[in-house]
């Protein structure tokens, strides 16, 4: 028995990183998938990897016109929507005073507004099935702010506003929406911004050891695995008391931290 048995998920940004790891938890779990993203390639690939659950669909989150073929696409195929994940995003790291309105407009289009037409696009569907959970893939940057992040982080903690507003509007329709915020996610994405394009692979585990010490070597993506599970969790029905919340999935470092040289455990 599959935690996601019977159910037809759309998932964005899937052609790599965070996205690609949901939608192999997800088909694990027994899911239908529609997964969507602007890498047409490699999100075919991905799709054709997982097999017949699985279809993808060039999907532009900023564009309302192809949230329309999504949704109709996985009504086509699989009968209806119940779950949706608005993963896809882009960053900019960039000084504070040198982002331009454009730079900050064009982030808001892929991380604030995709999230809006995604779940406007699934309500009817999700209507007709009678409910329906949505988890949006916010950040840590959207409940803390960082140096080079302004544009990005109050996108991210936009996505936590936009996710308590629909939630208290959609619940009426047993639609639960839940925002997950991670630490972790592909390095690749920041890996652009720091001079020299390094290797920042091993960043996100090192980071998550300041608080909680994890005594295993932990496989290389198994943070994104975390994530990937927090999703499960709110896409399936074991969270249905979960609505308008957000889910840190951190190791602790939002918490505070370790002062040296005072009284601990
Ligand atoms: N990378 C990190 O350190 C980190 C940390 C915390 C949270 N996150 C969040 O995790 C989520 C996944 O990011 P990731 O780390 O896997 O990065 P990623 O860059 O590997 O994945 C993002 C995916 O979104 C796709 N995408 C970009 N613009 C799109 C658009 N307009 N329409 C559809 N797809 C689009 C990309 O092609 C890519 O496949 C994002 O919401 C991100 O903000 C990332």
């Amino acid at each position: 028995m599959g935690r996601l048995d019977g159910k037809t998920a759309i998932i964005t940004g899937t052609a790599q990183g965070t996205g690609e790891v949901l939608a192999r938890v997800f088909a694990e779990e027994g899911a239908k998938l529609v997964l969507g993203d602007v890498q047409e390639e490699r999100g075919r690939a991905v799709a054709d990897e997982i097999g017949e659950a699985a279809r993808f669909v060039r999907l532009d989150v900023g564009a309302q016109g192809d949230w329309s073929r999504a949704v109709d696409l996985a009504v086509a195929e699989f009968g209806g929507v119940d779950v949706l994940v608005n993963n896809a995003a882009i960053l900019l790291m960039k000084s504070f005073d040198e982002i331009t309105p454009e730079d900050f407009l064009r982030i808001v289009q892929v991380n604030q507004l995709g999230p809006l037409l995604g779940m406007q696009a699934v309500l009817p569907v999700m209507k007709a099935r009678e409910g329906g959970s949505i988890v949006n893939i916010a950040s840590t940057d959207g409940i803390k702010g960082m140096n080079g992040v302004a544009a990005y982080a109050s996108s991210k903690w936009a996505v936590r506003g936009l996710t308590k507003s629909a939630a208290i509007e959609l619940g009426k329709y047993a639609i639960r929406v839940n925002a997950v915020c991670p630490e972790a996610g592909n390095p690749n994405m920041s890996a652009p911004f720091f001079p020299g394009n390094p290797d920042l692979s091993d960043v996100p585990h090192q980071m998550m050891q300041q608080i909680l010490k994890d005594p295993k070597p932990v496989v290389p993506g198994s943070r994104l695995r975390d994530v990937a599970n927090m999703a499960l969790f709110l896409a399936s029905d074991e969270s249905r008391s979960c609505t308008a919340a957000d889910f840190v999935v951190d190791a602790g470092l939002t918490a505070g931290w370790y002062q040296k040289g005072v009284p601990s455990a």
